[in-house]
């Protein structure tokens, strides 16, 4: 059974939680027991965020109270309707958005609020929806730039990269404005997987592809996470993100709403029709 954890269709912040729909899960500042289990299980996540609360301006917070945890090895999916937070909730993890309260730890080192480009010498990696490649550059200078802290590894690292993605290398000299939409998200991806992170963030990496070029992303994402990178990937396509994660979380308003395997989500009768029906494709 997937656990729901608030009602996502009823107001957000601290309301109680009403009993039918809150007997298990994580994230609720009501619901201790499954509170405790969610901590329990986070102790030895690579990363994790705790009761996050954040937003763009003071006064209004766009997470509220929000959790997350990724073991290492583990792919994670999370999903929600449009406006939930999900962009939010990784730039938050990433330093690009302030936390005003909660933690986010990097293998149990606190690192919230830290700057971008200190977490990536830590060992994150964040590959935005949106113009995550410079068009300008060749495919080898974009792969440079995801390097540029530690010039020296850029060698091994483009092995590594162009090993898991082949065209890379084939391309190499010609400019990433002229690549395929697909081949363009392949360059974001190595890009950011050039600095050896511990766990990537991928926000939407299939968003704007044809059919086609979507499932190569979600293979490719599979591909990266067998080669022992952690993932926490957010996504639109909520049922295809739940086939091939081994976790995921519906943020609904801010907040956890459900979390479970990604199997047990996708046949969750409640989560199918609040989030994988016809209303949720978007
Ligand atoms: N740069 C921003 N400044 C102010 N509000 C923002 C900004 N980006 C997003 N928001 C607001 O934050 C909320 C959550 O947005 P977002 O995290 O992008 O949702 P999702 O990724 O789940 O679709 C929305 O209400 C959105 O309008
Ligand atoms: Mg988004």
């Amino acid at each position: 059974m997937s656990s729901p954890v608030s009602d996502p269709t009823g107001p957000v912040p601290s309301d109680p939680p009403d009993e039918s729909t809150a007997t298990a899960g994580a994230g609720s500042a009501g619901d201790t027991a499954h509170r405790s289990a969610h901590l329990r299980a986070a102790e030895a996540a690579v990363l994790r965020a705790d009761a996050l609360i954040a937003g763009y301006v003071p006064g209004v917070d766009i997470l509220n109270s929000c959790d997350l945890y990724c073991q290492e090895g583990e792919l994670v999916g999370i999903i929600g309707p449009n406006g939930a937070g999900k962009s939010t909730l990784l730039k938050a993890l990433f330093g690009l958005v302030r936390i005003s309260q909660g933690t986010v730890r990097l293998r149990g080192a606190e690192v919230t609020n830290q700057r971008a480009d200190v977490l990536v010498r830590k060992g994150i990696g964040f590959v935005p929806q949106t113009n995550n490649v410079f068009g300008a550059l060749t495919i080898a200078e974009n792969l440079e730039m995801g390097v540029y802290q530690e010039p020296k590894r850029f060698d091994e690292r483009f092995g590594f990269v162009t090993e898991l993605f082949p065209r890379l290398a084939e391309r190499r000299n010609q400019r990433a404005g002229s690549l395929s939409g697909g081949e363009r998200q392949m360059l974001a991806m190595g890009r950011a997987l050039m600095m050896e992170p511990s766990v990537l963030l991928l926000d939407e990496p299939s968003a704007g592809l044809s059919p086609a070029m979507q499932d190569e992303v979600f293979v490719q994402t599979r591909k990266i996470n067998k080669a022992g990178v952690s993932v926490v990937m957010v996504e639109q396509n909520a049922r295809r993100c739940l086939q091939i994660c081994d976790r995921g979380y519906v943020l609904d308003q801010g907040a956890n709403a459900y979390t479970a395997t990604g199997q047990e989500l996708i046949h969750d009768p409640k989560v199918t029709e609040l989030y994988l029906g016809t209303l949720a494709k978007a």
